[in-house]
């Protein structure tokens, strides 16, 4: 994968006294009076403000919060708490700035938070004046809101295409690491618990699943049209009757391959969906008519947790039971105490199961959290997200092989000389410089220091017009002229494009002296 990496443009001082444009996705949930009820989010994204700040960058953070109108501005849509939150976690003023599409004044060593970027009209369509726009107010834009890595918007895919240098940040990639690791190598057994109320909001996930996965746990509005389809009765229990050929589909597909849809053997039902309706435990085969299952019973739920405890890895998403009511939690908790207590890679995403964490206080026992709720879904469906997308072809741009061009033109020279003999003459003179001055660039370059590479180049270019083809002229013009300009991190690609071609320019010399 050739998506550029922050940490590694901080590494080799790339991004110091640079405009970092940092998406972060600090959409946390609040109660009705605007306060953050969990600020996960928000944590996770200290870690990439604070290495923009420790390299030396100007610092603007935005993200979306809720789903506003465009345009359309109010109070309850409005960043203040989370800048807030922000400035406790950092332990620095972060002033939080609104209209901010015409320009954004923050210093090297500062950080802005920009006010929610949903209110800004077109971000939703990933209209592009507004993207360039953005991409306008800085030099590198890091994409480190990974929960808002499957939304192709303005702030999280358009900036990328136009930004001087689009990167992923140090939470993004952390995720595709952590997923990747449980998906495309894993630790077998690899068991996979989904449950929600709908198959049919998972039935992607699902079937992606079912081809790579030793066990498929389902739990919810999902285990009831599971159960439906193996013919068990399920009351007037929540599930989706006209998918019950995709059911069958997804537990066929996974007993072809010696794996299995494990169907509960027992449940807790009640008459209503209510905390403080009576829960009665029963055989799975025992659902009477008006009957709600709302939890795995326990000899399901001991009988998963052994094949938790003997997994590999194990991917979850999903609480089993309503978790939320005491009487019908056991089966969440039976499971989530499995997971903490197995020595597989554990990694788990979406709002609810994070909530069935917490309450379980297993936090430190999974092997990662995720940030994401529908990107967290759309990875393990297989999907590759937009932010992904574009990243690595910004990434493959700038890493691109390069292809040493032939680069003496000797009929040029003859001729701006005169003669081969006088062509000679120079050529020995630039080769003996040139030997000196490429690996110099480069060295510069490794230094950070710009403006030296950019002298060293400027003293080429006087002379290449004489002897080297119009390609490479040109080249050396317009990498000279950005580097008069640019930051290290525009600069250095444009370099590691022109050095080879210096270098093999130098050996077309050396041939054409040796026989003259
Ligand atoms: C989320 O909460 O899943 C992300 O922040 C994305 O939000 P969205 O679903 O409103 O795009
Ligand atoms: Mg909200």
């Amino acid at each position: 994968m050739t998506v550029i990496r922050f940490s590694d443009l901080c590494a080799q001082g790339a991004v110091a006294g640079q405009r970092v444009f940092i998406r972060a996705d600090l959409n946390v949930p609040q109660d009705d009076h605007g306060a953050i009820t969990e600020d996960t989010r928000i944590r996770a994204s200290v870690a990439c403000i604070q290495m923009a700040l420790d390299a030396g960058a100007a610092v603007m953070v935005t993200s979306h919060l809720g789903r506003p109108t465009e345009g359309a501005f109010k109070l309850a849509d409005s960043l203040v708490p989370v800048a807030r939150r922000l400035s406790e976690l950092l332990k620095r003023p972060v002033p939080l700035l609104g209209n901010w599409l015409g320009g954004v004044p923050v210093a090297p060593g500062q950080v802005v938070l920009l006010e929610n970027c949903r209110i800004n009209v077109g971000e939703k369509k990933n209209n592009e004046a507004l993207a360039r726009q953005m991409a306008e107010l800085c030099d590198i834009f890091v994409h480190d809101a990974f929960g808002t890595a499957h939304r192709a918007e303005a702030s999280t895919y358009g900036i990328a295409e136009y930004a001087k240098v689009a990167c992923a940040g140090p939470l993004l990639a952390a995720e595709m690491d952590a997923i990747s690791k449980a998906l495309a190598s894993p630790k077998r057994p690899l068991v996979a618990i989904v449950a929600g109320s709908k198959v049919s909001t998972k039935l992607t996930i699902l079937k992606s699943l079912s081809a790579n996965v030793d066990q498929l746990i389902v739990g919810g509005g999902i285990a009831n049209t599971f159960m439906l389809a193996s013919g068990l009765k399920i009351g007037k229990s929540l599930a989706e009757p006209d998918l019950l050929a995709e059911a069958k589909a997804v537990m066929e597909a996974m007993k072809a391959r010696g794996a299995a849809v494990p169907i509960p053997v027992d449940v807790v039902t009640a008459k209503t969906f209510a905390a403080d309706a009576p829960a009665t435990t029963k055989a799975a085969t025992e659902v009477a008519d008006d009957d709600l299952i709302l939890d795995i019973g326990p000899k399901t739920a001991a009988a998963l947790a052994q094949q938790l405890k003997a997994a590999g890895t194990i991917v979850w998403n999903g609480p089993v039971g309503v978790f939320e009511f005491a009487a019908f939690e056991n089966g969440t908790r039976v499971l989530a105490q499995a997971i903490a207590q197995s020595s597989a890679f554990s990694i788990a995403g979406g709002g609810d199961t994070l909530a069935a964490i917490a309450k379980y206080g297993i936090e430190r026992d999974m092997g990662y959290i995720s940030t994401g709720g529908g990107a967290f879904l759309e990875v393990l469906e297989g999907k590759t997200l937009p932010a992904f997308e574009v990243l690595m072809r910004r990434g493959q741009m700038q890493a691109k092989p390069v292809v040493v061009a032939p680069s003496l033109d000797i009929a040029r020279g003859v001729s701006m000389m005169g003669s081969e003999a006088s062509l000679a003459k120079i050529l020995k003179t630039v080769a003996s410089s040139m030997t000196g001055s490429v690996p110099q660039m480069s060295a510069a370059l490794a230094a950070g220091d710009v403006a030296k590479a950019n002298a060293l180049l400027h003293a080429i270019k006087g002379y290449v017009p004489i002897f080297a083809v119009d390609a490479l002229v040109d080249q050396v013009t317009h990498v000279e002229k950005i580097s008069k300009t640019e930051s290290l991190a525009v600069v250095t690609p444009l370099f590691a494009d022109l050095l080879p071609q210096l270098d093999g320019l130098l050996q077309e010399i050396g041939v054409f002296l040796a026989q003259n």
